[in-house]
């Protein structure tokens, strides 16, 4: 029979939502190890945990202190989307209970609250803590993965990694707290997007030496629902450079965080240049890559295929088909399940804590690059 991973969801917005609905589908993978079941609820925000109460029979608790849900001895596992200035409180209460924790990126809106959180996952090594990045879950995302690892790149050229956002370029587009600095960071977009264009870079072991950062802060004034326009302090757009040392030599890691790309809604993609091969994927074309192999003298041909639906974990959707962003959430939750129950997560866990920390030293270093606009050091964890 399928174990049962009894979680609780605290934050339930965007994010909180996305995740129910991913696991009131889990019927749809067809060699899932372990399912989760939403027994708790926590918001501050007590309207939205109706939605959740009326759509999954399995809640048996909702409370708007996260306090009284860690104290739920039903409770597992927890899944936590709230605010980035939250992170470093509830992160550490999550585990101090006992409870493991999916927890949504950044894991803190700076370097500090990251390592307060990296030293409360140190003290509970028996708990599994991972970061939630979807994207890399994508077919094709995998398969340009699965093509670097394979050694067809050769000496790397470049790798691109970008997510690009376009809803911000209207002014009057209202305030929320991600475009507030003291509730979102001093990383403004590179907080928000940082983490899902590290995840691929990161994991193939592409940790950037030293960064440069072009900022870009076009919107300054924003509606507040209440007839004042007030200010919009958070960074719009960070393109950051950074040099990643390579036995077939350096190359440059570009990474685009990006609210403001006109016309593009949530893309993200991923893109490495090679001697050898070179392969890409956007979410624009989501069932689809483009690779290219090439031998001194060849022809330098881009191919593309269609990939269809070849999640890591198996479903019942046809291969025929066309993967999403819901889909996509469902396979990473799918992986963190998976560790859960014992397994390997088909050999691409979620984002540990580890990536998760890197991913804040190289944004601390790109803030600080892109301010005083200079080259900067990366200090890693463990790194003096
Ligand atoms: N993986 C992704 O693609 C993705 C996309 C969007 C956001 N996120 C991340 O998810 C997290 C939440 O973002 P969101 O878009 O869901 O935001 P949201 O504003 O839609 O939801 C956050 C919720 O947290 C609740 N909340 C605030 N303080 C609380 C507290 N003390 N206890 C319990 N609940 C509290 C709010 O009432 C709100 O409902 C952030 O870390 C964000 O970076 C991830």
């Amino acid at each position: 029979m399928t174990r049962v991973i009894r979680f609780g969801i605290i934050g339930c917005g965007l994010m909180g939502r996305e995740l129910a609905s991913a696991a009131a589908r889990w019927l749809h993978l067809t060699d899932a190890k372990a399912r989760p079941e939403i027994v708790a609820v926590c918001d501050t925000n007590e309207g939205l945990m109706d939605w959740f109460s009326t759509h999954l029979p399995s809640v048996r608790q909702k409370t708007t202190d996260y306090r009284v849900l860690l104290a739920n001895p039903e409770v597992d596992a927890v899944y936590c989307a709230v605010p980035h200035v939250l992170h470093a409180e509830l992160y550490p209460a999550i585990l101090a209970a006992g409870k493991h924790l999916f927890g949504e990126k950044p894991f803190g809106m700076d370097a500090t609250q990251s390592a307060t959180i990296a030293a409360a996952i140190k003290a509970r090594p028996d708990l599994l803590v991972r970061c939630s990045s979807e994207m890399p879950f994508y077919p094709g995302a995998q398969k340009v993965v699965d093509f670097i690892r394979k050694g067809h790149v050769g000496p790397v050229l470049e790798v691109e990694a970008a997510f690009l956002h376009s809803s911000d370029i209207n002014p009057d587009k209202p305030i929320n707290w991600k475009r507030m600095v003291g509730v979102n960071g001093d990383y403004g977009c590179m907080g928000d997007l940082g983490m899902h264009v590290l995840h691929v870079p990161l994991r193939l072991g592409w940790r950037p030496e030293t960064v440069t950062a072009s900022l870009v802060k076009r919107v300054t004034t924003r509606p507040d629902g209440k007839g004042n326009r007030v200010p919009c302090e958070t960074w719009d757009n960070a393109t950051i450079t950074g040099t990643v040392r390579d036995p077939g030599g350096d190359f440059p890691l570009v990474l685009k965080t990006w609210r403001i790309a006109p016309g593009e809604a949530n893309t993200w993609s991923i893109k490495v240049l090679g001697m050898k091969g070179s392969a890409f994927f956007t979410t624009k074309s989501p069932r689809q890559w483009q690779f290219m192999r090439y031998e001194p003298g060849g022809s330098q041909t881009w191919q593309t295929e269609d990939l269809g639906f070849a999640g890591l974990f198996p479903t019942i959707t046809g291969g025929i088909f066309e993967f999403g962003f819901t889909d996509a959430i469902q396979q990473m939750w799918a992986a963190y399940v998976d560790e859960l129950a014992g397994g390997d997560a088909k050999g691409f866990p979620c984002a540990t804590p580890s990536e998760a920390a890197d991913h804040h030293a190289v944004l601390t270093a790109a803030l600080q690059a892109g301010i005083t606009n200079s080259t900067v050091a990366v200090q890693y964890q463990g790194q003096a």
